[in-house]
């Protein structure tokens, strides 16, 4: 199948689709459909969402089920599945929507019962919606919070896995932590740091805000407790939704923190939800967003952002005094690239870019968001999404050279 994707319908800059880790402009076909269509039921009210809930999939694809799985998938609500196939069914029990991964995460944070003394291991490259809520909840109920250390770039899966291994203790009480970082972009093997939570009576909660709509995600096969994502990054829909999958059995153990009338009944993902009336256009939109990607193929987005993203980062490792901060190990890394310059500042670098190549990044500098860093992470982060092209993916490379030799005449 060929899909020709047309640009963004606001896009004045193309360079704007370089900032896909921060947040894009949307395909045509989602910000022209769905900012204005409102399903009829929404406005009766019961389960709003229930169309939608069926996209909700692209957390836990059909990908990799037999037929026969794919066909239970289908089964009316309440249906008792066949044997093998309960976990795909039970999907849109357990996700809940929500406005991003901030609310998310905060939900996860604030929702589960710690005492003072308990510990929670989060990453040390963490965003800060989901370090602060467990920050706060340190300062109110006197949890303490470890941030696990790891390379800039990390040497391998297994250097992230044994730090955090190496930092639990007998007070250890869950980790939480990041799937792909929003600094250097490192994935982290997040299915081995769930089986080993696992294996110590943890339960792990991960923070994919920078995955679902990058590269295909399964919770249920990652085996992780809660799964918090934002739809307006990979995922491109517009902002305002973000979406929570709680492991039906943690959902005992997480408080929702905004309630209403009857909210006690809702027995799953859905008493999270209780949010009253809401911007329906947006909503709607995520599902025509996760229906266009989903016609362009999974698999096959993850493809050529691998593609395109390789490209540039072998090519930008061989520019004198550029250190990369983001590894080209497909495990470790996938769309986004934290590159800095010897005695470069970021901002000066990220301004050329834009001014001269119209590449928009995000900068990450030394000091200013990562003051305790011990490593250092000084320079900008560059995006590239499925709907880039290769001469994009060159034209950043050839954006850095040009600034280098602009820098040595
Ligand atoms: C890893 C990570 N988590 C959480 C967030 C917050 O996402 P949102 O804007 O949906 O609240 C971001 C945003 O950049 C992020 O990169």
């Amino acid at each position: 199948m060929r899909l020709r994707i047309r640009q963004p319908a606001r896009s004045t800059k193309r360079g704007l689709a370089h900032r896909r880790g921060l947040l894009g402009e949307d395909p045509q076909e989602v910000s022209a459909g769905g900012g204005t269509r409102v399903p009829e039921q929404w406005h009766r009210g019961s389960d709003a969402y229930a169309g939608l809930r069926q996209s909700l999939r692209v957390l836990a694809p059909h990908g990799g089920q037999s037929e026969r799985e794919q066909r239970d998938a289908a089964r009316p609500h309440g249906a008792d599945p066949p044997e093998g196939s309960a976990i795909s069914r039970r999907l849109p029990d357990e996700i809940a929507i929500l406005r991003n991964a901030t609310e998310c995460n905060n939900l996860v944070a604030q929702g589960i019962d710690l005492k003072a003394g308990d510990e929670v291991l989060i990453g040390y490259l963490e965003h800060d919606s989901n370090r602060q809520p467990w920050l706060m909840k340190a300062k109110r109920q006197g949890i303490v919070v470890k941030e696990v250390a790891i390379g800039t770039p990390p040497s391998s899966p297994d250097e992230i896995l044994r730090a955090f291994e190496t930092a639990i203790t007998p007070r250890t009480r869950a980790i939480a932590t990041t799937h792909c970082d929003t600094v250097i972009g490192a994935y982290a093997p997040i299915k081995e740091l769930a089986k080993l939570a696992k294996a110590k009576g943890l339960p792990c909660f991960a923070d994919g805000a920078q995955v679902p709509g990058m590269i295909p995600v399964n919770v249920h096969d990652l085996g992780v407790d809660t799964y918090a994502t934002t739809c307006h990054k990979w995922l491109c829909s517009p902002a305002g939704t973000g979406l929570l999958y709680v492991r039906r059995e943690m959902q005992e153990r997480i408080w929702p923190n905004i309630v209403t009338e009857a909210w006690w009944s809702q027995k799953d993902a859905r008493k999270y939800e209780a949010v009253s009336r809401r911007p329906w256009p947006v909503v709607a939109a995520l599902e025509d967003a996760i229906d266009f990607q989903n016609a362009v193929g999974r698999d096959r987005i993850e493809y050529r952002i691998r593609a395109l993203n390789t490209y540039f980062r072998g090519r930008a490792a061989e520019i004198p005094h550029v250190k990369l901060y983001t590894s080209n190990d497909p495990r470790l890394s996938g769309a986004m690239t934290s590159l800095g310059m010897d005695n470069v500042s970021p901002l000066k670098l990220r301004e050329y870019l834009r001014q001269r190549f119209d590449v928009y990044t995000a900068e990450r500098a030394k000091g200013v968001k990562y003051p305790a860093d011990p490593h250092g992470v000084d320079g900008i982060r560059i995006s590239l999404h499925y709907y880039n092209t290769s001469s994009r993916s060159s034209g950043c490379y050839k954006a850095c050279v040009s600034f280098r030799a602009a820098k040595r005449s």
